[in-house]
C-alpha cells in the first residue's frame, strides 16, 4: 500500500523538502571551513529534522583519531558554531552515523579503508549507496583526491544510487587553471554530480533578488538603460586575512570575493527572465550575461586595487597587511579590489556596474545598489532640489538583510524643499521565520540533488575570461616596480577606487 499523502504535491517549494538516505564524507575535515561551517551546518540540518534518520558523516584527515575523537570534535564544531540549540537526542542519533578514516591524500590504503567504511554504513544505516564527498582542500589537492576515489571505486553508483562531489573554490586562480581543474573533475564525475561551492548563492537575500525582479511587475519596466544611471555592488569587510595568510597572500580580493561571488550576485541583477527556475533555464541566462561583459579598455583607470594599512578598526588598533603573520613583506596581494564593467547588451549598453571588496573597511556590509536616473526635468527652481539625489532600489544581502527604495519626498514646512528619504522592507519587521545558514541550503541541496545553486564549469570559467586581463594587468604593474595602493585600515578604500567612479561623475555610497 502508498503510503504517500495524496494532498502533497511533489511540485509544492513550500514544503520542508528531506534529504533521503545518504551519508557524507568531508576531506579537509581539520579545517576551518569544515569545522566553522560545513560540520555545524550538518548538525543545523539535522536539529531541523531535515536529514534521513541513518545519516552518515565521515571525516577523513592526517590525524590518529579513532570514531570516538572525530565525534568529539564534531561536538564542539557544534557547540561553538551550530545556528540552532543543542538538543541531546539529535546529537545522539546523528553521533551513531560518524566514523572516521585516518590516513593522507596519496595513501591508497587509508581509501580502500574509505571504501570499506562505505559499504558498512550501506549495511549498518542503510544509506543506500548515496554519498557525497566534500572537497574542503586545497585546490591542489582536487586532483589526487578524485583520482584516489575512482581508483577505489568510490565514485561508481549502480543503479538508482549515487556519488557526487562537492568542490569548494578557488576554482583555479585564472581561466587556464580552471579549465583544467574542471577537466579533472570531469574526468571522474559527471558535471551534474559536480557541486560547486559559491556560498553567496545559499544566502537567503541573494535568492531574493530573483524574486523581487520576476514576482513582481513594477521594477521589469524600468530595469534597463533608459532609467538606471549605474550598479553599485559592495561586500566590504571589516575584519583583516586573520589566520589565513597561507590561502590569501597570492590570491587578494579579486580572486577571492570579484570572480566568484560578486560576478554572480552581478549575473543575477543583470541577466533575463529565465523560463522558469530550473538549473538548466538559469544557467543559460546567467552565461548569457557573464559572456556579454566588457571591461573598460584602459585598464588603469577602469580597475583599482589596495592593501591595508594600518589603522583602527572596532575601536582597537589593527596591524597593516604587510605586519600580518605569514605576509612577506614585498607582497603585492591586493585586499582590496575594484572594477568598472560592462553589459554589451540592448537592456544595458552604456551602464556601469561599479563592482568593488575589500578587508578592513568602515564595516561589514554586502549591498546592490541599483542607482536610478535623475528626472529628465525638475519643476521646483534652483534650490528645492538640492539635497535630492538619485532614486536607488538597495538590496542589502548582509546585515540588516532587507531591501530599501530611495527617493525623494517634500520636506513638512511651507517652504518647498525635497530631500532623499527611504522606504524599508526588513527581513526581520516581515517574517517570522529565520533564514538558514548558506551552507545548510548548499548542502542540503547537495544530498536532494538539486543543482539550481550552484555555478557550473561554464560560469566559472566565464567569470574567469571576465577578470583574467585585470589580473595580468596588475601583474605587468607589479613587474614594472608597482603595486596596490595602501588605505589605512578602517576607511573605505584606496583613492584610485574613488577616481576611477569620479571620472564618470559618480562617487561611491557609504553604506
Ligand atoms: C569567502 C572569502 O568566500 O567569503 C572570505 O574567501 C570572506 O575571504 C568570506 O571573508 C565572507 O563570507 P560572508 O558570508 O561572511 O560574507
Amino acid at each position: 500500500m502508498s503510503t504517500a499523502n495524496p494532498l502533497r504535491d511533489p511540485r509544492d517549494r513550500r514544503l520542508p523538502r528531506i534529504a533521503g538516505p545518504c551519508g557524507l564524507v568531508i576531506f579537509g575535515v581539520t579545517g576551518d571551513l569544515a569545522r566553522k561551517k560545513v560540520v555545524p551546518a550538518v548538525y543545523d540540518l539535522a536539529n531541523r529534522g531535515l536529514l534521513p534518520p541513518g545519516f552518515s558523516l565521515t571525516g577523513f584527515a592526517r590525524r590518529d583519531w579513532d570514531d570516538q575523537d572525530f565525534a568529539q570534535v564534531v561536538h564542539d564544531a557544534v557547540r561553538e558554531h551550530a545556528r540552532t540549540e543543542f538538543r541531546e537526542e539529535v546529537w545522539a542519533q546523528l553521533a551513531e552515523g560518524f566514523r572516521f578514516v585516518a590516513g593522507s591524500f596519496d595513501d591508497g590504503e587509508a581509501f580502500e579503508r574509505l571504501h570499506d567504511t562505505v559499504r558498512e554504513l550501506d549495511r549498518s544505516r542503510g544509506t543506500g549507496g548515496n554519498h557525497a564527498f566534500y572537497l574542503a582542500v586545497p585546490p591542489a589537492a582536487f586532483g589526487t583526491v578524485v583520482a584516489q576515489l575512482q581508483h577505489h571505486g568510490l565514485t561508481r553508483s549502480e543503479g538508482d544510487t549515487w556519488r557526487r562531489v562537492v568542490v569548494e573554490k578557488p576554482f583555479g586562480h585564472d581561466l587556464a587553471s580552471a579549465r583544467e581543474l574542471n577537466d579533472t573533475l570531469a574526468g571522474v564525475f559527471p558535471e551534474s554530480s559536480v557541486f560547486r561551492i559559491d556560498h553567496y548563492l545559499g544566502k537567503e537575500t541573494v535568492q531574493n533578488i530573483l524574486a523581487i525582479r520576476f514576482a513582481n511587475a513594477m521594477f521589469e519596466p524600468i530595469w534597463n538603460s533608459h532609467y538606471v544611471d549605474h550598479v553599485q555592488i559592495t561586500m566590504a569587510e571589516d575584519i583583516g586575512i586573520g589566520s589565513r595568510a597561507g590561502y590569501y597572500d597570492g590570491i587578494g580580493a579579486a580572486r577571492d570575493v570579484i570572480q566568484n561571488h560578486l560576478l554572480q550576485l552581478m549575473a543575477l541583477i543583470a541577466m533575463e527572465e529565465p523560463v522558469s527556475f530550473d538549473a538548466g533555464a538559469l544557467r543559460v541566462e546567467k552565461q548569457k550575461v557573464l559572456s556579454a561583459v566588457r571591461l573598460p579598455d584602459d585598464l588603469s583607470r577602469g580597475a583599482a586595487r589596495g592593501q591595508y594599512a594600518a589603522g583602527w578598526a572596532g575601536g582597537r588598533r589593527v596591524p597593516g597587511f604587510l605586519e600580518e603573520q605569514g605576509i612577506s613583506l614585498t607582497s603585492t596581494t591586493e585586499t582590496y579590489a575594484a572594477v568598472q564593467l560592462f553589459v554589451d547588451t540592448r537592456r544595458w549598453a552604456g551602464v556601469p556596474f561599479h563592482l568593488r571588496t575589500g578587508k578592513r573597511l568602515g564595516r561589514r556590509v554586502t549591498e546592490v545598489a541599483v542607482v536610478f536616473k535623475r528626472a529628465p526635468h525638475l519643476p521646483f527652481g534652483p534650490h528645492a532640489t538640492e539635497e535630492l539625489t538619485h532614486n536607488t532600489l538597495v538590496i542589502r544581502v548582509q546585515p540588516d538583510e532587507g531591501v530599501t527604495l530611495g527617493f525623494g519626498a517634500k520636506v513638512p514646512g511651507t517652504q518647498l524643499e525635497i530631500r532623499d528619504v527611504t522606504m524599508d522592507f526588513a527581513y526581520g519587521g516581515s517574517f517570522t521565520e529565520s533564514s538558514p545558514e548558506a551552507y545548510e541550503r548548499l548542502i542540503l541541496d547537495v544530498l536532494l540533488g538539486d543543482p539550481p545553486l550552484f555555478p557550473r564549469h561554464e560560469e566559472v570559467e566565464l567569470s574567469w575570461r571576465i577578470l583574467d586581463p585585470v589580473l595580468e594587468h596588475w601583474a605587468a604593474e607589479d613587474a614594472a616596480g608597482g603595486g596596490p595602493d595602501l588605505y589605512v585600515s578602517g576607511t573605505w578604500g584606496p583613492e584610485s577606487a574613488d577616481r576611477m567612479v569620479a571620472r564618470d561623475g559618480r562617487t561611491w555610497r557609504r553604506p
